[in-house]
């Protein structure tokens, strides 16, 4: 039993869905595991343990933002040894490069916040995929065709920035969407010899001011859990 997850030891997969929204991690139970069961309901943020393709999954949310994330990601590998985790979130689009509906491969993730700076000190980490991971989804994305795009995430702090130029500047540099988890989940899979990755379908475009419906999105995400959990269990 650790702090914020009230479960046995055991109870919870080497593999996880990691969705920001607790509900989301109840409704990828529901429809994608085979008898899953409930381990967690402390503060509401819902865990599930489960079957997929006769391999043992859990889907833990995550809440929003870095210092959430990096709460449930430590106490998942640091006490019940999670193996491996898989963001399933959703992102804004920074470049032309995506369009809503794309679910970006967060080959690593730049970040505002002050977490890294208080582990780094002037060094300027660059938190990261695994690289085995990222070449499943790519790979379970090409044969279900389904339009991916690697490339870079910004992790943001603030997800109504008072600096809308940053975006901009990051676009530049190659940036293609900004969510606000995947740098400490890349963080924390580093610290504890693990494994991550992070899988954000497009929401809504900075640039264009297109977004989609609830019926996309749920469309959407439904594609992305499948690229997450083929790749996991592959
Ligand atoms: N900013 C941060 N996180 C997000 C966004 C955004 O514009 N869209 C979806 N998740």
């Amino acid at each position: 039993m650790s702090t914020h997850i009230g479960a046995s030891p055991g109870q919870i997969a080497p593999y996880v869905l990691m969705p920001g929204d607790p509900y989301r991690a109840r409704w990828i139970a529901e429809t994608f595991f085979e008898d899953p069961v409930q381990y967690n309901d402390v503060r509401g943020m819902l865990g599930y343990t489960g079957t997929y393709g006769g391999v043992r999954v859990s889907a833990q949310g995550s809440g929003m933002g870095q210092p959430s994330m990096a709460i449930y990601a430590q106490e998942l590998f640091d006490d019940f040894d999670v193996q491996a985790i898989v963001r399933v979130g959703t992102c804004g689009a920074l470049s032309e490069k995506v369009a809503v509906r794309d679910v970006v491969l967060g080959v690593s993730a730049s970040t505002d916040s002050a977490m890294n700076a208080a582990r780094f000190g002037r060094v300027s980490y660059a938190p990261a995929a695994d690289f085995e991971l990222l070449r499943l989804a790519a790979d379970v994305a090409e044969e279900k065709l389904l339009p991916v795009v690697p490339g870079g995430l910004y992790s943001a702090d603030q997800l109504y920035s008072p600096d809308p130029t940053i975006t901009a500047t990051l676009a530049r540099y190659g940036v293609l969407g900004v969510e606000m988890e995947a740098a400490a989940l890349y963080t924390l899979a580093a610290q504890f010899s693990r494994r991550a990755l992070a899988l954000c379908t497009v929401s809504d475009h900075l640039l264009t001011g297109e977004e989609t419906s609830a019926q996309e999105r749920q469309e959407t995400f439904e594609d992305m859990i499948v690229v997450a959990l083929d790749a996991l269990v592959r």
